[in-house]
């Protein structure tokens, strides 16, 4: 039987298949319960600490939701507010809110700080994003990949277009290893999974009977797939200089909407972590869209993709209330 109790969830390396499985399904449960008004409250007078080094609309508004649902209060910690890694180490910043809190969700840029926090804070520690992964994201995905197919997970087949050298890339890679699905990352050389996590992410798929399949070729990538995914081009802590060299680069591999029809499936599904550059209604967004015509009306992916009924976004932002919410309740009862 599965038992997270006390555990951390650094980058989902550590977790077996039938763990992230027993998260999906718990959080399946929790959705459903809230939905018919039957939530039961499991977390009452639990004190839950959220840093956050890096911003956040999904990740902070899931972790204070969720906690608020389950009875547990939550403090929110911001760089300028704290000491952590400036005027006091993270291993001290973890034993000290350690010894307040019943668990710390972090987000930030460094994946050895999220590391330490838990090496030292003695309670679960949630990684909420780093340069290096994305876990809490990850299961939002594989329930919303679940809701979403009649398909059993080791049927079903996605693809992850634009930044794959990036935490998401490596993250759904990472899933789709572990959870046995036919997983096709399109990207140019310079932008695929780093070789030391593929050759990781190879050894899951080893054992879970995944595909993997690594390709320049954005159409080969789509071919037949259940999901089309994509993230950002440049993401949160990389120089705002890298845009154009990264659009350059990765023009070919814009979902749009030749390219879902290039999946042959009419029934493809679309699927991004959002934030997501598909108009001209954000700074960055009008910015680059008025610099660099040939983009038309997005970036990694067109509006016209992105609003259309193809597009499960908001159901996949809706269930990182649902999956952290599941995170919470099993390591923490
Ligand atoms: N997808 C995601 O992590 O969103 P936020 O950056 O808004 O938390
Ligand atoms: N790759 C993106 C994901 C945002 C949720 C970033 O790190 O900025």
């Amino acid at each position: 039987a599965v038992n997270l109790h006390g555990r951390s969830l650094l980058s989902l390396v550590e977790e077996t298949p039938a763990e992230i499985r027993y998260l999906v399904d718990l959080a399946h449960d929790l959705k459903r319960a809230k939905y018919a008004r039957q939530e039961r409250q499991m977390l009452v007078g639990r004190s839950i600490a959220l840093i956050f080094e890096k911003t956040s609309t999904r990740t902070r508004s899931a972790f204070e939701v969720a906690a608020a649902d389950q009875g547990a209060s939550t403090t929110f910690l911001e760089p300028s507010s704290t000491q952590i890694g400036h005027k006091e180490s993270q291993k001290d910043t973890a034993r000290v809110l350690g010894r307040m809190f019943d668990a710390i969700q972090y987000r930030g840029d460094s994946q050895e700080t999220v590391e330490r926090l838990a090496q030292w804070a003695g309670v679960p520690v949630y990684n909420g994003l780093t340069d290096d992964w994305h876990p809490t994201q990850m299961l939002a995905d594989a329930l919303t990949m679940a809701e979403h197919t009649h398909k059993h997970r080791h049927e079903t087949s996605f693809a992850y277009l634009g930044d794959a050298r990036n935490n998401m890339g490596h993250s759904l890679l990472l899933l789709g290893a572990k959870l046995g699905m036919d997983v096709r990352i399109g990207a140019p050389e310079a932008l695929q999974p780093a070789p030391e996590v593929v050759q990781l992410c190879q050894r899951f798929a080893d054992e879970s009977g995944a595909r993997l399949t690594i390709t320049d070729d954005p159409v080969e990538a789509v071919r037949g797939v259940d999901f089309v995914h994509t993230d950002v081009w440049v993401s949160m802590g990389e120089p705002k200089e890298a845009w154009d060299e990264r659009i350059d680069l990765l023009l070919p591999y814009q979902v749009n909407a030749a390219l879902m029809a290039a999946t042959e499936n009419p029934r493809v599904r679309f699927m991004h972590c959002l934030p997501a550059y598909h108009d001209a209604h954000t700074t960055v967004g009008a910015e680059l869209i008025g610099r660099r015509p040939e983009l038309a009306s997005g970036v990694e992916v067109t509006d016209e993709v992105f609003e259309s009924a193809a597009s499960i976004v908001f159901d996949q932002a809706e269930n990182r209330l649902h999956t952290i919410k599941a995170l919470m309740v099993a390591t923490l009862v």
